[in-house]
């Protein structure tokens, strides 16, 4: 079985059991800014979680494109990788445990045939507040798990981030026949014997900033499957770089090396996938955020091709070869072709001129310390070649042997821990900021960025397209499509123009109707497929009409005047409005 086949064997089964499908959001997050990329299935849908009705339903599935980077530097071996997509299923106050465990372990050993022998799960273990999950453990059991292949866990327990909708999960494991590494060896272990593939979370709870766990309104699943892991194993391969994925770029990068290195290799395969699909949904390389884990991508795949001594002429026909390969599977990779390849290719140019730099840096410190008499480069200078030449210490290290000097790799380490544990912050921050945490304030921030994506297409023009939104209580940030600064007088004629719909106290409404009715009334909003067959529509007064997942406010009039801050250049014809609402 291929992985399409999976993934539209999942989609059929879960649809057959009263589920809708809806087409995966994109990598990067639309109605909720505050996440750099979505990294589950559960996240676009954290309203719905908390109560919110879904127009589709309270059963739901779909594939989503997900992007996890804490493991970025784990890539090349056999098992991580940064992009993945998540199989997943939901019950929005629908069924609970009970249907949950019963239609994943149907799934599993009809739909898929994998023996049930093969299947360990674990439940939760309990805490100080909750007790053990007996029920889940009773419910696998009448499906058909022994009770010696249920295991109780303290940490089965899930939420994203710190805080939203949480609750206590169930894991699958799937055996992979090799032998116990101890008696004592159980899905827990991770040596290898057994491969988490699923995971069930019962989300029933909700944790708020002070870290109280309290009931949500509804009790709902959020399953999660890992379709490339799922297939290699279906498939009995070693490794997701040997499935149908992987396997034409990595023979073709075989072909092409002069240095053979199957780490770099994968690290090539992974990193160029990762980076069409990130560019494919929006985004841009920078130096900060998502720009900036899309930039790492993009040029620790040119310094493993380097590695390989891959001719870096050779990446057009590289990208081509994989959107060919993964069309099927992601058909709007064919459309972003040509975005595809001059996004990656100007970054190579970039990161050449840029290697030429760090180099000069390099020398210029080490001519500096060479001067001083001393023979030691400090961790300080290893970490602003990394950070600001994403010059892997390695190769600084290398730089430094070739030149005689004593690395002080170790302090470059503190540093460097010091830096990720900051970014990890930023991360949880972002997520705080998330729909999970809607007030007054973010409310019509949100309604003043429609208010102010319709004034930008009436003042600019209409190839004025939305690229990414940020928002926070204190002000919004708006990206948008257009080629050059705006003028000030084009800032004023739109900040005037949303003032005025401020002020002319329109409605605010929302309907439900189908994604065409809502294409065919002049709707705004990214027409990708993104969006479910039903979809919500907000209008404001006759000024905006924009598919949008909500919240808004009722009416305009007291949402403060709109006053733009900034207007500044994001990325290569993106432009970037910061704006504030004063009451
Ligand atoms: N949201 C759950 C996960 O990501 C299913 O594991």
């Amino acid at each position: 079985m291929k992985a399409i086949e999976l993934r539209n064997k999942y989609l059929n089964f879960f649809k057959r059991h009263g589920h809708k499908i809806i087409p995966s959001a994109p990598l990067i997050p639309e109605n909720d800014p505050s996440v750099l990329f979505n990294t589950a299935g559960m996240q676009p849908l954290v309203p719905y979680l908390l109560g919110e009705k879904h127009p589709e339903g309270t059963r739901l599935t779909d594939y989503q494109k997900c992007i996890r980077t804490n493991d970025i530097d784990e890539v090349g071996d056999n098992r991580h990788l940064t992009y993945f997509e998540m199989l997943g299923n939901w019950s929005l106050g629908d069924y609970f445990k009970e249907e949950s465990i019963k239609m994943s372990y149907e799934f599993l050993t009809k739909e898929l045939e994998i023996p049930a022998e093969k299947l360990s799960v674990t439940c939760f273990g309990g805490n100080e507040t909750l007790g053990k999950d007996e029920e889940a453990a009773k419910y696998w059991q009448e499906a058909g798990i022994p009770k010696e292949r249920i295991y109780f866990l303290k940490d089965n327990w899930w939420i994203a981030g710190e805080t939203g909708p949480c609750g206590s999960d169930t894991e699958i494991f799937y055996d992979t026949g090799k032998p116990k590494c101890s008696p004592e060896c159980n899905p827990d272990c991770d040596c290898g014997k057994y491969v988490e593939i699923w995971n069930n979370v019962f989300m029933e709870f909700f944790k708020d900033e002070k870290g109280n766990i309290t009931p949500l309104e509804q009790k709902n699943v959020d399953t999660g499957l890992g379709l490339e892991r799922v297939n290699m194993l279906l498939q009995g391969k070693q490794t997701p770089y040997e499935t149908e994925i992987f396997a034409p770029i990595m023979e073709k990068l075989e072909e092409l090396q002069k240095v053979d290195e199957i780490e770099s290799r994968r690290i090539v395969a992974e990193h160029l996938r990762s980076s069409m699909m990130i560019i494919s949904d929006g985004g841009r390389p920078s130096n900060i955020d998502r720009g900036y884990v899309l930039r790492r991508l993009i040029r620790r795949m040119i310094r493993h091709l380097n590695k390989l001594q891959i001719n870096l002429e050779e990446l057009p026909k590289l990208i081509e070869l994989n959107i060919e390969n993964l069309k099927e599977m992601y058909p709007e990779l064919v459309e972003n072709k040509e975005t595809i390849k001059n996004v990656i290719i100007e970054e190579r140019d970039k990161f050449q001129k840029t290697l030429v730099h760090g180099e000069r840096e390099f020398t210029k410190q080490m001519n500096k310390l060479k001067e001083e008499g001393k023979d030691t480069l400090i961790g300080e200078i290893i970490f602003k070649l990394y950070v600001t030449f994403v010059f892997k210490p390695e190769v600084t290290v290398y730089l430094e042997r070739e030149n005689g000097l004593i690395s002080a790799k170790n302090e470059f380490e503190k540093l460097y821990k010091e830096h990720q544990a900051l970014s990890r912050q930023g991360s949880e921050q972002k997520f705080k900021g998330g729909l999970a945490d809607q007030n007054e304030k973010t409310i019509s921030y949100h309604t003043a960025t429609h208010l102010l994506h319709q004034a930008l297409k009436i003042v600019l023009g209409d190839h004025v397209k939305q690229s990414g939104s940020n928002i926070t209580e204190e002000r919004l940030r708006f990206d948008f499509t257009h080629p050059q600064k705006m003028t000030p007088e084009e800032i004023k004629k739109v900040e005037d123009l949303v003032n005025e719909q401020i002020q002319r106290d329109l409605k605010v409404t929302c309907e439900e109707m189908s994604y065409d009715e809502a294409k065919e009334s002049g709707a705004i909003g990214l027409f990708t497929n993104k969006y479910g067959d039903r979809v919500k529509v907000y209008t404001i007064g006759d000024f905006s009409k924009e598919i949008c997942g909500g919240p808004h406010v009722e009416h305009t009039g007291d949402m403060g005047t709109f006053k733009i801050k900034k207007e500044e250049s994001s990325s290569s014809g993106i432009r970037r409005i910061k704006a504030v609402l004063i009451k």
